[in-house]
């Protein structure tokens, strides 16, 4: 199987899915294409250290040509809704083409000019999102989280790897994992936890998802 990954930062899940794909945790797999909407993604030295092609896609040309009038350090819908279309291109005329893509802190949302091309090139999307299903989906999910459990709120939060669709983190869960919290722990120590659990959910997300992949076309269920 070939997989693009998406990445905005550290890559630290990149990285596990680097190190999965040479060991036998996820057997014929390798990573074809990393993209980056961030020029200083270390993500992307990790890319080049494992040798895999990776490509910087900027949203900064698109709020420049479509300002967002009101508020002119976030971008507009049109702004995203281009950068998403140009996206579509960029993963979907890669070759080998991808059987899937996984985004590993990704940090931008996808729009339909990118979720419906990928679609209908048949080609699936998970991603990672550091909170249990239906729980503070969005930014700074472990903040919130840690926030809840300061407030007698919650006593676990989790992780979980799910389908993309256009609701922000609402796609079906692949696999989740559940993180109890701790009394007294700082919000770093936390987020050390959560992102062990991380590494080896992308994994898991991923092995399951390509299972699924190839089931489907055994059963010639098509692309
Ligand atoms: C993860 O919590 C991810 O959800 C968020 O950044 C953290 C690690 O990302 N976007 P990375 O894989 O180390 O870049």
């Amino acid at each position: 199987f070939n997989l693009t990954v998406l990445i905005s930062g550290n890559g630290s899940n990149l990285q596990a899915l680097i190190d999965a794909c040479a060991s036998s945790a996820l057997p014929s797999t390798r990573i074809t294409r990393v993209i980056s909407n961030k020029a200083d993604a270390y993500g992307l030295t990790r890319a080049s250290n494992a040798s895999i092609p990776s490509t910087v896609h900027s949203l900064d040309p698109y709020k420049a040509r479509f300002p967002n009038a009101k508020k002119p350090k976030l971008s507009s819908p049109e702004a995203r809704s281009e950068y998403c279309k140009d996206l579509a291109k960029l993963a979907l005329e890669a070759t080998p083409k991808p059987d899937l893509i996984v985004c590993a802190g990704w940090m931008l949302i996808l729009t339909p000019t990118f979720l419906t091309p990928v679609a209908e090139a048949g080609i699936k999307i998970i991603n990672l999102h550091p909170a249990l299903p239906g729980e503070f989906d969005g930014i700074d999910a472990i903040g919130r989280a840690h926030k809840a459990f300061l407030a007698g709120e919650i006593k676990r939060t989790g992780v979980m790897i799910h389908e993309v669709i256009e609701d922000v983190d609402a796609g079906q869960p692949v696999v989740t994992q559940e993180v109890e919290m701790r009394e007294g722990e700082s919000i770093e120590e936390l987020e050390a936890r959560i992102h062990e659990v991380e590494h080896g959910l992308i994994v898991e997300g991923t092995r399951r998802t390509l299972l699924e992949i190839g089931e489907r076309r055994k059963a010639g269920g098509g692309a």
